[in-house]
C-alpha cells in the first residue's frame, strides 16, 4: 500500500518505519527541514532502540521516503496518517489541536482521488468529526473517510509494541475504510494481535481512557507504597499478591517516582477537560493528577529525611535522570523537580544518564554531568537511583564510593533490602 505519515516525531517515525518494514511504500513528511535532512542522512532525531536499523534498511530498499513536500506525499498515497503533536494548551489543560487542523486543511487541498485519513495522534473525542467537516467543505464526501487508529507504543519499547501489539483499535463509521486498515495490519493480526473495530469517537476515547487508567494504576500503587513504608510491609509483595488476580493483572503495578513522560501527564489532564466539556466530573482521574504532583514533593521530603535535613554542601549522585529507561526523553521526569530543589538547598549534584548530558540542567550551578557510573558516585554522600536503566541493576556500591557513610536511595527498587542490609549499606527504597 502507499502510505503518507505526517509528522516524524515519536509516533510518526516509528509507525512509518514499521509500516515500510511490512512492505508498504511510506512517505514520511515533516515541515521541519532540518529533521528531514537528518533522516535522509540516516541520523535519528529521537533515541529509540532498533529504530536506526529499521529506518536505514527500508530507506535503502526505497520503501521509506523523507520529505517536506506534504502535497506530493498526499497525492502519492492511499492512506494518510496524521501523527502530529497534540501538546497541552498553554492556557487550558486541553490538547492543542492547531497542528491537526492545519494538516487537515492541507489534506483538503490535495485530495484528487479516494483517501483514507487516519488520526494516530491522541485527540479528544469528536476531533475526527471536526476533521471531516474541514475537509468536506471543499471535497466530495465519497472521496474520503476519516478514521481513528490510536497508537499504544511505549517509548523505549516502541518497535516491539508495534510488531507485537496487544490490540489494534480502529474507529470508523465506514466498513470499506475499516477493511482497508485491516488489510494493512493483516501481518500483525496473523501473528495474534487483536483487531478491534469500533466507532470513531469510541477509538478516540479508548486511547485517553487507557492512558488515564494506567496512570491511575501506577498512582494507586505509589500510594499503597506510602502505606507500606508506614506499616513495614513490602510493596513488591503486595504487587505480586494483587497481580495474581487476573482481574487486576500484574503489569504497571511498580511503585516508584511520580509517573512522567509526554503522555500520561498530558493525557490525564486532557481527558478531565473533555469530561468537564461534556459535564462529566472525572473525579478519579483528577485525584490521580493531584496524587502524582504530590508524589514529587513527598520524594523530596524523603531525600531531606535521608540526609537528616542537612542538604547544604552534600554531594548527591543521580543515576539516571530520564523519565524511564531506553529513552533520552526528559519530559515531566521527576528529576526535573528533584535536582533543582536539591541544588537550591545547597547540594552539589553529579548525574549520569546513559542517554547523555541534559540541556535542562546546563545552566544550574553545581549540577554536573559525569560520563560514567564510577565518576558520578565518587566520594558522594547519597546515591539516588532515579531511572531503572539496565546498567544500574548490578552495581558494586562498595567499589563505587569509598566514603564509608554514604547512603543509597533506590527509587526503582532494583536491589533487595535484605541483601543491602547484610552488606552493611545504608539503603532506602520505595514502599519497603
Ligand atoms: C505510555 C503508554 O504506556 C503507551 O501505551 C502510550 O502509547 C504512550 O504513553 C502514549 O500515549 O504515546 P510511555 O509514556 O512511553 O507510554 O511510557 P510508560 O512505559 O507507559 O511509562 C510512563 C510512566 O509511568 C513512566 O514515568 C514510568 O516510570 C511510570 N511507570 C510505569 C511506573 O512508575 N510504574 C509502572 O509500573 C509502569
Amino acid at each position: 500500500m502507499k502510505i503518507c505519515v505526517i509528522g516524524t516525531g515519536y509516533v510518526g517515525l516509528v509507525s512509518g518505519a514499521c509500516f515500510a518494514d511490512l512492505g508498504n511504500v511510506v512517505w514520511c513528511v515533516d515541515k521541519d527541514n532540518q529533521k528531514i535532512e537528518m533522516l535522509n542522512n540516516n541520523q535519528m532525531p529521537i533515541f529509540e532502540p532498533g529504530l536506526k536499523e529499521i529506518v536505514s534498511s527500508n530507506y535503502d530498499a526505497g520503501r521509506l521516503i523523507f520529505t517536506t513536500n506534504l502535497g506530493l506525499a498526499i497525492k502519492s498515497s492511499d492512506i494518510i496518517f496524521i501523527c502530529v503533536g497534540t501538546p497541552t494548551s498553554k492556557k487550558k489543560n486541553s490538547a492543542n489541536l492547531r497542528h491537526v487542523f492545519s494538516v487537515a486543511t492541507t489534506i483538503r487541498k490535495n485530495i484528487d482521488k479516494y483517501k483514507i485519513i487516519v488520526t494516530k495522534s491522541t485527540v479528544p473525542v469528536s476531533t475526527g468529526d471536526k476533521i471531516e467537516k474541514i475537509i468536506s467543505k471543499k471535497v466530495k464526501r465519497k472521496l474520503f473517510q476519516v478514521v481513528s487508529n490510536p497508537e499504544f507504543l511505549r517509548e523505549g519499547e516502541a518497535l516491539r509494541d508495534f510488531r507485537f501489539p496487544d490490540r489494534i483499535v480502529v474507529g470508523s463509521n465506514d466498513k470499506k475504510a475499516s477493511k482497508k486498515l485491516k488489510n494493512l495490519y493483516e501481518p500483525l493480526v496473523k501473528k495474534g494481535a487483536n483487531f478491534f473495530i469500533t466507532t470513531r469517537r469510541g477509538a478516540e476515547l479508548i486511547k485517553y481512557a487507557s492512558n488515564a487508567f494506567l496512570a491511575t494504576k501506577i498512582s494507586y500503587m505509589n500510594e499503597i507504597a506510602n502505606l507500606c513504608e508506614k506499616t513495614g510491609v513490602n510493596v513488591e509483595e503486595v504487587a505480586i499478591g494483587m497481580g495474581l488476580d487476573k482481574r487486576i493483572g500484574s503489569r504497571f503495578l511498580r511503585a516508584g517516582t511520580a509517573y512522567g513522560g509526554s503522555c500520561f501527564p498530558k493525557d490525564t489532564k486532557a481527558i478531565t477537560v473533555i469530561g468537564d466539556k461534556y459535564k462529566t466530573n472525572l473525579s478519579i482521574i483528577k485525584s490521580v493528577i493531584k496524587s502524582n504532583e504530590k508524589r514529587k514533593t513527598l520524594l523530596m521530603d524523603k531525600v531531606k529525611k535521608i540526609l537528616s535535613n542537612k542538604i547544604k554542601n552534600k554531594k548527591v549522585a543521580f543515576l539516571g535522570v530520564t523519565f524511564k529507561p531506553n529513552t533520552d526523553d526528559m519530559r515531566q521526569s521527576s528529576s526535573l523537580k528533584m535536582i533543582p530543589f536539591l541544588q537550591r538547598k545547597g547540594a552539589i549534584i553529579y548525574y549520569y544518564d546513559p542517554s547523555g548530558e541534559k540541556k535542562e540542567f546546563a545552566k544550574l550551578k553545581n549540577v554536573l554531568f559525569c560520563r560514567d557510573i564510577s565518576s558520578v558516585c565518587k566520594g558522594v554522600d547519597l546515591i539516588i537511583i532515579h531511572t531503572e536503566w539496565e546498567e544500574f541493576k548490578a552495581l558494586d556500591f562498595a567499589k563505587l564510593s569509598k566514603r564509608k557513610k554514604f547512603k543509597i536511595y533506590d527509587m526503582r527498587n532494583l536491589y533487595s533490602p535484605n541483601l543491602m542490609k547484610q552488606k552493611g549499606f545504608n539503603y532506602y527504597s520505595i514502599g519497603r
